[in-house]
C-alpha cells in the first residue's frame, strides 16, 4: 500500500520533469535541526533532482526554496521567520515557489501565524507528508495554488524514496520515526508521531547499497534508536550485530540511545563490535534524580552513572557524549550541582548544552516554577566552564598517540591541510595528500588547540 503511494509520486516526479524540461531551474534548501531532518532533506533533495531542479548555495538564483523547519527550541523558530522576510524580497520581484516544511510546520499554532503573516509561501508540508512533495509541487505549477499538506496522524514508513547524499564517504540511515517517551519538555514526540521501526531487510538492504558504493561509515538514527522494534524479537542488538557483517562498513554510529532502555545485549554487541565507534552519545538532560523525574526520564542520577560504569568496565576505551538542559523549571541550585557532579564524574568527551526553551503544548511549559533567564545563563556558563577545562584536560590525553582518522577533506581554515574526525570525535588537522579524502588513516597526534588536534602522517600510505 505504503509503496503504491511513492509508486504515484514517482508519475509527479516524471510530470514536473516535462513542465520544467529545458528550464535549467534551481533550488535552495535550508536544513535546521537534527540528523533526521537532514536525512529528510537528502530524500527532498533526491526527489527535487529527479524533477530536474539543480542545487544552488546562492540564495539570490533559486526558482524553489525548501526550508525543512525544526522546533526543539525557540531560536531555531525565529531563524525562520527571518528567512522568510528575505524571501519576501525576492518574491516581490520575481515568480519562485516557496516550500516550508518539517517539525515546525506540525504546529497548529504556527500554520496559523504563517497564514496570516506570511501568505505568500506556496506549500506548507509536514513530517509525515514529506514524501509527496513532488504532488505538491505539481500541483502548485500547474494550478498555481496554494498548498497545505500536512496531517496530524503518525505517519507511515515509506520505502523507495530517492535520495541525494551529501557526503560521499558517510551517510545517515534512518532506522526508526517517531517517538513515545513524552520527556515533559520536549516537543518531538508532537510533531514526529509515535515509534515507527524500518524493517530490518530495508535497513540493512540500504546499507549493503552504501557499503558498495563506497561509504565507510554510517550512522543509524533515530529519537531513541535503542527501542528499535524489528519485530519477532529482532532488536537494536540484532542490528547492531548485522549491520558489523556487511564488507566495506569500517565505522557504524548511531544516535540517539535513551539510557533507560540501554540493554546488556546492546553493550555485548558493542563490546563483541570492530566498527562501532566507541564514542557513545547517552543523553543526560539533568544530573538530579528530582528533575529528571518531572523530565519524565525515567531514571536516577544513580541509574545514569552505574550504566556509565557498567559500560567502562566492559568496554574500557570507550568515551561519552551527551545532550544536558540547564534551567528546567523548578530546577534548583542543589539540582544543578548534580548535574555538574555527574559532568565531572563521567568526564564527557562532549557536551551538547542546552538552555531550557518553553514549547507551547509541552507539560513543562505549563509548570508554574520556570527559572528565571538570567539564572539559566549563569548556571550554563558554570556548566560550559567546567566542560571546558575538561576538554584540555582530554585532549592532554591524546598527545603522542596514535588516532584512526577518517578524512573527510581539506580544512576550511587552511587550505594546505587536511582535516579529519577520531573515532571518538576529535576534530584531527594534518599535512597530507588531497588522495587522502575519504581513506581511514593513522594519525600521530603532536599538539592540542582546544576544538581540534594536530596532528602527522605516520605512514604514508
Ligand atoms: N531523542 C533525542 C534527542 C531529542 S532533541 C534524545 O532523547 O536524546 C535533542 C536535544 O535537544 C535533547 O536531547 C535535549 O537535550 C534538547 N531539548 C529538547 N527539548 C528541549 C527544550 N524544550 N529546551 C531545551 N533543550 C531541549
Ligand atoms: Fe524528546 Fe525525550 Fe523523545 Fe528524545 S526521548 S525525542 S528528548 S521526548
Ligand atoms: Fe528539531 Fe524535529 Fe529534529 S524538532 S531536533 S528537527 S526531530
Amino acid at each position: 500500500m505504503e509503496e503504491q503511494k511513492i509508486i504515484e509520486q514517482k508519475e509527479y516526479i516524471k510530470k514536473v520533469k516535462e513542465i520544467n524540461k529545458n528550464k535549467q531551474l534551481k533550488y535552495y534548501i535550508l536544513t535546521m535541526g537534527c540528523k533526521l531532518n537532514e536525512n529528510d532533506s537528502e530524500k527532498m533533495m533526491g526527489m527535487l533532482e529527479e524533477m530536474n531542479y539543480i542545487q544552488t548555495e546562492n540564495m539570490k538564483e533559486a526558482d524553489l526554496y525548501i526550508i525543512n523547519t525544526c522546533c526543539v527550541r525557540e531560536n531555531a523558530e525565529e531563524k525562520v521567520f527571518g528567512k522568510l522576510g528575505e524571501l519576501k524580497a525576492i518574491k516581490d520581484k520575481r515568480d519562485i515557489i516557496i516550500a516550508i516544511g518539517g517539525c515546525m510546520m506540525q504546529e497548529e499554532h504556527i500554520q496559523q501565524k504563517i497564514k496570516k503573516s506570511y501568505p505568500f509561501v506556496d506549500i506548507m508540508f509536514g513530517t509525515h507528508t514529506l514524501y509527496k512533495l513532488p504532488e505538491d509541487i505539481y500541483i502548485t505549477l500547474e494550478q498555481n495554488k496554494k498548498i497545505k499538506d500536512i496531517l496530524d496522524i503518525d505517519g507511515e514508513v515509506y520505502e523507495g524514496i530517492p535520495i541525494k547524499r551529501t557526503s560521499s564517504n558517510s551517510a545517515s540511515v534512518t532506522i526508526m520515526y517517531g517517538c513515545n517517551n513524552f520527556c515533559t519538555y520536549c516537543i518531538v514526540p508532537y510533531v514526529r508521531g509515535r515509534e515507527r521501526s524500518r524493517t530490518p531487510q530495508n535497513i540493512l538492504q540500504e546499507i549493503e547499497e552504501l557499503a558498495k558504493k563506497g561509504y565507510k561509515e554510517v550512522t543509524l538514527l533515530g529519537q531513541n534508536v535503542n527501542s528499535y522494534n524489528g519485530g519477532e524479537g529482532y532488536k537494536f542488538a540484532n542490528l547492531l550485530r548485522d549491520v558489523e557483517k556487511i564488507d566495506g562498513i569500517e565505522t557504524i554510529k548511531f544516535v540517539s540511545p535513551h539510557p533507560k532502555d540501554f540493554t546488556d545485549d546492546v553493550i555485548e554487541a558493542i563490546k563483541d563490535s570492530k566498527k562501532i565507534s566507541k564514542l557513545l552519545h547517552v543523553p543526560l538532560q539533568s544530573g538530579s534524580t528530582n528533575v529528571l523525574k518531572v523530565m519524565n526520564r525515567k531514571y536516577t542520577k544513580e541509574q545514569y552513572l552505574s550504566l556509565v560504569q557498567k559500560i567502562k568496565k566492559e568496554i574500557p576505551d570507550i568515551a561519552f557524549s551527551t545532550d544536558i538542559i540547564v534551567g528546567f523549571p523548578g530546577e534548583t541550585e542543589e539540582d544543578f550541582e548534580d548535574t555538574l557532579d555527574v559532568a565531572e564524574k563521567v568526564n564527557f568527551e562532549q557536551i551538547f548544552m542546552f538552555i531550557y526553551s518553553r514549547r507551547v503544548g509541552t507539560p513543562a511549559d505549563k509548570m508554574e516554577n520556570q527559572i528565571p533567564e538570567e539564572i539559566k545563563h549563569k548556571r550554563f556558563n558554570r556548566l560550559k566552564e567546567l566542560y571546558e577545562n575538561k576538554i584540555d584536560e582530554n585532549n592532554k590525553k591524546y598527545i603522542g598517540t596514535v588516532q584512526k582518522v577518517l578524512v573527510e577533506g581539506t580544512s576550511r581554515n587552511n587550505e594546505d591541510m587536511l582535516t579529519g574526525r577520531t573515532d571518538t570525535n576529535k576534530v584531527i588537522i594534518f599535512k597530507g595528500s588531497n588522495e587522502l579524502i575519504g581513506e581511514m588513516i593513522n594519525i600521530k597526534i603532536i599538539s592540542e588547540h582546544k576544538w581540534y588536534l594536530k596532528g602527522e602522517l605516520l605512514n604514508e600510505s
